[in-house]
């Protein structure tokens, strides 16, 4: 299997090509090898141009405000105990490339619990199950763009993309977009992770300045005494300061 050292040198080398090529892209490369399975499923032939865009809606998932309950953005609340692991708040405003505020936007998001194990029957990584712990949750923007959301730091957890693979703590987040069409799908890391180097996920994002964006921030006017800690992750939907999203 491959070593660490070898993707490390792997990505190093991409990093290195695409500073010297001096052309910034606003995506992550699609064909990334050292995310071994990003070479496997990205895209081969461009896009086909549909005729009736607007059909896909017939068939997407829709929701409406009475859908999403104030309770859907606390997971930890969502159960008969509290979860284990570290209580954080997570909070940001969703803004066009104006700077102007996203409102009522339905944000989702998905994550492994304090030990690292997703609640899916895809997840067989030996870490226990959390039982007051599902892992998703959803909440609209307000007037100001802002979402804002009660969970629990996730662990780390290994994958098999190389030798001693581990992917650094990381929220999925989703945007819906007004039509399912949009939707933007990305990850919120921690400051200070000392895995982010080590993942070639989040190396994907060539653009050294793009994946700092990826990085959540501390605040500690958000920490609530004897309760949680608080993060700040701002999401820019494009323009130069976009937040990257995943290959739809
Ligand atoms: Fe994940």
């Amino acid at each position: 299997m491959t070593t660490q050292d070898e993707i490390s040198a792997e990505i190093a080398e991409r990093h290195k090509a695409y500073v010297a090529d001096g052309v910034e892209h606003d995506h992550a490369a699609r064909d990334f090898a050292p995310y071994r399975s990003s070479l496997l499923r990205h895209p081969r032939q461009p896009p086909i141009l549909v005729d009736d865009p607007d059909a896909a809606e017939l068939h997407g998932p829709v929701f409406g405000v009475t859908d999403v309950h104030p309770l859907d953005a606390d997971l930890t609340r969502r159960h008969a105990g509290r979860p284990l692991g570290e209580l954080i708040t997570v909070t940001g405003r969703i803004l066009d490339r104006y700077g102007r505020p996203v409102r009522g936007q339905l944000v989702e998001i998905w994550q492994a619990n304090a030990a690292g194990r997703y609640a899916h029957p895809g997840d067989d990584h030996p870490a226990p199950l959390d039982p007051n712990f599902t892992g998703v949750g959803r909440c609209l923007t307000d007037a100001d763009g802002v979402y804002r959301f009660t969970t629990i730091r996730p662990g780390a957890y290994p994958w098999r993309n190389h030798d001693n693979a581990w992917r650094p703590a990381h929220i999925h987040f989703s945007l819906f977009g007004t039509a399912f069409t949009q939707r933007l799908v990305s990850q919120m890391y921690f400051p200070g992770d000392p895995l982010l180097p080590y993942d070639p996920v989040f190396n994907a994002v060539l653009d050294e300045r793009a994946r700092t964006r990826l990085i959540a921030a501390y605040d500690h006017g958000l920490s609530s005494p004897e309760w949680s800690l608080g993060y700040r992750w701002d999401i820019v939907l494009d323009g130069p300061a976009a937040t990257w999203a995943e290959t739809r």
